[in-house]
């Protein structure tokens, strides 16, 4: 109690004013960690940051004042929830060589792909609704979810993606514990993000068969698909199951995160639903950001910025593989990805990777996520971590690994 003259003034416990599904929402540990790593000594394999130093500035420059200075009236007004509809024509356009069959009335534009997988779980999640996916899987989706109260049901997930035979074990468990079928899948079949594995063509047929068969709804989160640094596109799940598949991308990656511009793209059925979702959540993406990325496409910059993206990137990882190799124990072994941002390394049992951050690793003043963040359900990935190798620059890789492998050791 705050006494104002003569009058006692009761204290608010905002804790006690809020939903109970706030019980449900947690930080993610890759913010958390991020705090640390703002540490400039800090060596970080946390984040999923990509390199600023091939942000395409000059070009965003040039675009913002084309934009501003030609079509400002209208880049400044608000817009439709849809999204632009040339940067829809253009996504549609690509989509399609991409083997998506998109047409622009199938696509929304969103705030990053964050927040298409937020409006999932406002139209798809009920409260103890579960939603199927690989273990590991991406920390941001179990985020989302986790806040409309969703349960989770995993599949393995080996060198060739989640293990698409333990689906229909999976499905058949939600059915018994909650009674409904599962609302959705969840896969992240290019360059996964922690895994770095990447599905073939003949596990995403067969997932595809699998959907069909138990009348699934797939949610194809694909915001790496473009960072491919060796081998060829393989068919999205999306071109093999267009009717049932919720497709996300991104700018992220390929453009710059700090634009937070993604779609989705969905069946027009769904669209309808998705507008009203996201017209209670901010109206629409912001209209600026839409023209200045539209302008960026237009003008064919993007192809040849995604492949001078990929060649830093490609050497980023194989520095990374090849201290791998170098610095750490034997008895350790990591993924081979073939694109992304992302390996997983195993250590020995004996280590535990959370632990390790925290006591050994910090110490020696180098970061990454240990593995048991990407488990919905906490069990497993506790002798695992994931290591981001876009961020650093290759001296750095090799000093990070160096000095990771050095307290590895130290710990066998
Ligand atoms: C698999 C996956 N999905 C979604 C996102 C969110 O991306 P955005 O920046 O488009 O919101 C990320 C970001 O790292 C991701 O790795």
């Amino acid at each position: 109690m705050k006494k104002d003259l003569d009058r006692e003034i009761p204290e608010l416990n905002w804790e006690s004013q809020l939903a109970e599904r706030t019980q449900f929402m947690k930080s993610s540990a890759i913010r958390e960690l991020l705090k640390f790593t703002q540490d400039p000594e800090i060596i970080s394999f946390a984040g999923g940051l990509p390199a600023p130093e091939v942000f395409p500035l000059r070009e965003v420059e040039e675009a913002c004042s084309y934009v501003v200075r030609e079509m400002g009236k209208k880049a400044l007004q608000y817009g439709t929830t849809e999204g632009y509809w040339p940067l829809k024509e253009f996504l549609s356009d690509s989509m399609h060589k991409y083997g998506i069959p998109a047409k622009p009335e199938n696509v929304l534009l969103t705030n990053g792909s964050q927040q298409a997988l937020d409006l999932i779980g406002r139209i798809f999640l009920d409260p103890g609704r579960y939603v199927l996916t690989g273990r590991p899987t991406y920390l941001g989706a179990i985020q989302a979810w986790r806040a409309y109260q969703a349960k989770f049901n995993t599949m393995r997930v080996d060198e060739q993606g989640m293990v698409v035979d333990e689906i229909e074990h999976a499905y058949q468990k939600s059915l018994d514990e909650s009674g409904r079928p599962p609302a959705l899948i969840y896969v992240l079949p290019n360059f996964h993000n922690p895994a770095g594995t990447t599905m073939p063509l003949e596990r995403r047929i067969k997932l595809a068969e699998i959907a069909t068969k138990l009348n699934l709804a797939v949610v194809e989160d694909d915001p790496y698909g473009q960072l491919r640094y060796e081998g060829k596109d393989i068919p999205p799940i999306c071109n093999l199951i267009p009717e049932r598949t919720i497709y996300l991308g991104t700018f992220s990656k390929t453009m710059a995160p700090g634009l937070r511009l993604g779609w989705i793209v969905a069946p027009e059925v769904l669209m309808k639903r998705f507008v009203q979702a996201k017209q209670g959540c901010d109206l629409h993406t912001g209209t600026l950001v839409q023209y200045i990325a539209n302008d960026i496409c237009q003008r064919g910059i993007l192809k040849p910025h995604i492949k001078k993206i990929c060649r830093v990137y490609k050497e980023r990882r194989d520095t990374m593989l090849d201290a791998l190799t170098e610095f750490w124990p034997e008895e350790c072994q990591w993924t081979d990805p073939h694109g992304g941002l992302f390996l997983w390394a195993r250590v020995p049992d004996s280590i535990d990777t959370d632990r390790f951050l925290r006591e050994k690793a910090l110490q020696e003043k180098v970061a990454f996520v240990p593995g048991v963040n990407f488990y919905p359900n906490a069990d497993g990935g506790n002798h695992a971590m994931r290591l981001n190798f876009s961020y650093a620059p290759p001296d750095v890789i090799v000093e990070g690994i160096k000095r990771l492998g050095t307290a590895l050791k130290k710990e066998l």
